[in-house]
């Protein structure tokens, strides 16, 4: 096995796969890069919302009326998973970004179903939620390997010991579009490189829409969506020193037409000054001047076959809800 092995908690494996003190590293040179970058045009990688307290603001986003792409895309893993599975016949499932891995479960229960699931592979920045997910799984499904593993799947992905074959990797909820369009295309490539003949990708996808409908996702009444967004202040003054006062900030989301994605900001509501004693830095923001915190790119189908495409994947099967509001790809190797 690669890496270090953290585990066994309650039957739970837990892995490891970057080298020690990784995340702090990433964080720093993210901010330095990021918040380093002349005012107005800062911006700081989505992946550090999910410390504990963020996957929990994600869990409640799911759950929120305005925010319908956890319904959507569980609609369609409903109608059909079990196809998935025949397509398929996965003896291991890999889920990039598997948080609560709730959605999962109608993947797992058709999987076995059909009887070829052995292992299921969850890789997540967030060890809590991997913990929180991995020991239900592990109590819900008598029999099935799991593996949690802390990773960063936009960093060369590899996976602990041999994947038994045929492997179904999935990204599900819309995460791929979180990241840049060439950080989607490095992505894609990445995964291509881990599939073998009869292995294949779900990938779960946000697709354009009515920009009220979008903004109202990341925008809700109950303000959910602002606190997950204020909580990456948080993440920084634990992390890095810092001093922020998250109250000093408004959420922000806006629409993109030309790009096609959703971007959220943090805008300071007066001049702000910040410190981040660990790396050094002293931060001034006009008072308005914002920072970009995610974009959440929205897709068409033709968008998603052309990047598939272009990492040497083929489009096999799209399935969208009812409504149009999302899609699911099943891809192979080209
Ligand atoms: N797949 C789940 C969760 C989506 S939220 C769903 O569909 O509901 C996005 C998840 O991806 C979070 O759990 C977050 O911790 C994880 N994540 C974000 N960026 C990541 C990265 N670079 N590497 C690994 N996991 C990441
Ligand atoms: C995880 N990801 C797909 C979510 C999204 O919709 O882009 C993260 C999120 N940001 C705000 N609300 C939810």
């Amino acid at each position: 096995m690669n890496g270090q092995s953290i585990g066994p908690v309650t039957g739970l494996r837990i892995t490891r796969l970057l080298p020690e003190g990784f995340f702090a590293d990433a964080l720093r040179e993210d901010v330095r890069r990021g918040l380093g970058a002349p005012p107005g045009r800062r911006w700081l990688p989505p992946k550090w919302f999910y410390d504990a307290r963020g996957s929990e603001l994600f869990e409640e986003i799911t759950r929120l009326p305005e925010y319908y792409p956890t319904r959507a895309e569980r609609s369609i893993l409903r109608e059909r998973a079990g196809g998935i599975a025949e397509l398929t016949r996965a003896r291991t499932l890999v889920e990039l970004g598997s948080g609560s891995s709730e959605k999962t479960r109608l993947l797992l229960d058709a999987l076995r179903r059909l009887g070829t699931l052995e292992r299921y592979v969850a890789v997540d920045v967030s060890e809590s939620a991997l913990r929180g997910a991995g020991e239900a799984l592990l109590r819900e499904y008598p029999g099935l390997a799991v593996d949690a593993v802390v990773s960063d799947f936009t960093r060369r992905l590899r996976l602990p010991g041999a994947v038994a074959g045929p492997a179904l990797v999935a990204l599900l909820g819309g995460t791929i579009g979180n990241l840049l369009p060439a950080e989607r295309a490095v992505f894609l490539r990445e995964v291509r490189s881990l599939l073998r003949p009869g292995d294949a990708l779900l990938l779960g996808t946000d697709l354009v829409k009515d920009p009220a409908v979008l903004v109202a996702a990341y925008d809700d009444a109950a303000g959910v969506t602002a606190e997950f967004n204020r909580n990456v202040l948080a993440v920084l003054n634990r992390e890095l020193g810092g001093d922020f006062d998250p109250a000093d900030f408004a959420h922000v989301a806006v629409w993109d037409a030309e790009r096609e994605w959703i971007e959220m900001r943090l805008r300071a509501r007066r001049v702000v000054t910040a410190k981040l004693r660990q790396v050094d830095l002293e931060l001034g923001f006009a008072d308005g001047e914002e920072l970009r915190t995610e974009v959440s790119a929205k897709f068409r189908r033709e968008g998603v076959e052309a990047e598939l495409r272009a990492a040497g994947l083929r489009l096999g099967r799209w399935w969208t809800d009812a409504a149009g509001r999302f899609g699911l790809s099943l891809a192979t190797p080209a």
